[in-house]
């Protein structure tokens, strides 16, 4: 038995298999149930009792051993069977998955907000649903101003002195930080903003505006002037000139409307500036003094200016796109046009 045991031992260390089925068969040879391992376990019976001792501790060697092997050669030939597999080709193009990109009215806006950062303003919020004061009586509007009427505003509540309303504009939002907010103030004012207008290529009942606010003493149109033009200098280029038409808004006095040179012809006039050279962006103005002393600011003592854009508005201008209603369609080719456009 022992002549049987070391013999088996070294055809182990010998064993070669080049695929699982002669691993098998290796396995079936010493392990199975009439393996040679197996015959040798069933001897042992028969061994005389003063040998079991040193027999049975060489049979459970010999065993362990077997397994081992078995599992040696096992391992080895799966490892062969990777590497042999045929190889992936590294040069297929890959899946390409589309990725996402931000909405150009995202993009104008934050550009916009970015330029007024870098003036020193700061960011101010505020609710959609707004009441009647905020969006009104405190921005100097005459209690039957046509801008009140259910044709421009859309109401959430009526039948009450202060009714809650959709904001009209972000001006709102200005009110609410002269009210709470230690002066000097120099705020920008982004949301959205709700009016009841025909949806057209020009106007849409929801879009979003950029309003600006600067309160401090001794703030002078000439400062408001100076601070629209660094802006559209900014946002349209180096070259940009402003100009100023006398306008009327009710919280502001005086106020203007401000264009840009037409960054498309330059002035020589084409069909986006309609022949004129200009492109309208803004309204502004000197905030009114009842403005001011509505939310408890001294106008004799301070001073401010105020303007507003529509988002939408400059981002047509700024790519030349010729229907607002593109901004809220989400056609994914017209969004698409707008993955590489760059932030300030
Ligand atoms: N609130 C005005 C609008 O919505 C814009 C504006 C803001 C005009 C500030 C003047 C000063 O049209």
């Amino acid at each position: 038995m022992k002549e049987a045991i070391e013999q088996i031992m070294k055809e182990l260390a010998g064993l070669k298999a080049a695929s699982q089925k002669e691993v098998e068969e290796a396995r079936i040879r010493f392990l199975g149930k009439k393996g040679e391992v197996t015959a040798l376990m069933e001897q042992f019976r028969t061994v005389a009792p003063e040998l079991k001792r040193e027999y049975g501790q060489k049979l459970n060697e010999l065993k362990k051993a077997a397994n081992a092997r078995i599992e040696e050669l096992k391992f080895s030939v799966e490892e062969s069977e990777v590497a042999q597999a045929p190889k992936e080709d590294l040069s297929m193009p890959g899946d390409s998955f589309p990725l996402g990109s931000r909405h150009p009215v995202s993009i104008v806006r934050q550009q916009i907000v970015d330029i007024f950062r870098k003036f020193g303003y700061d960011v101010a919020e505020g609710p959609e649903i707004e009441d009647d004061y905020h969006v009104f009586e405190a921005l100097n509007f005459p209690p039957n101003h046509p801008a009140r009427e259910m044709q421009d505003t859309f109401f959430v509540s009526t039948g009450h002195v202060n009714p809650l309303l959709l904001r009209t504009h972000t001006s709102s939002v200005q009110v609410r930080t002269m009210e709470k907010q230690p002066l000097p103030i120099r705020v920008v004012c982004p949301g959205r903003v709700f009016r009841n207008e025909a949806i057209s290529a020009r106007a849409h009942c929801i879009f979003h505006q950029v309003e600006g606010l600067y309160i401090d003493k001794d703030v002078t149109f000439a400062d408001l002037k100076q601070a629209i033009l660094l802006f559209a200098r900014e946002m349209f280029g180096p070259e940009t000139q402003i100009r100023m038409r006398p306008s009327y808004f009710p919280f502001t006095e005086p106020s203007a409307e401000v264009d840009v040179s037409c960054n498309i012809c330059h002035g020589k006039g084409c069909n986006i500036c309609k022949g004129t050279g200009w492109l309208e962006i803004m309204g502004c103005g000197m905030v009114d003094p009842n403005v001011l002393k509505a939310s408890g600011i001294d106008p004799n003592e301070y001073s401010g200016f105020a303007f507003g854009m529509g988002v939408e508005r400059i981002a047509m201008l700024k790519w030349q796109v010729n229907d607002l209603r593109h901004y809220f369609e989400n056609d994914m080719r017209f969004l698409g046009e707008f993955a590489t456009a760059t932030e300030v």
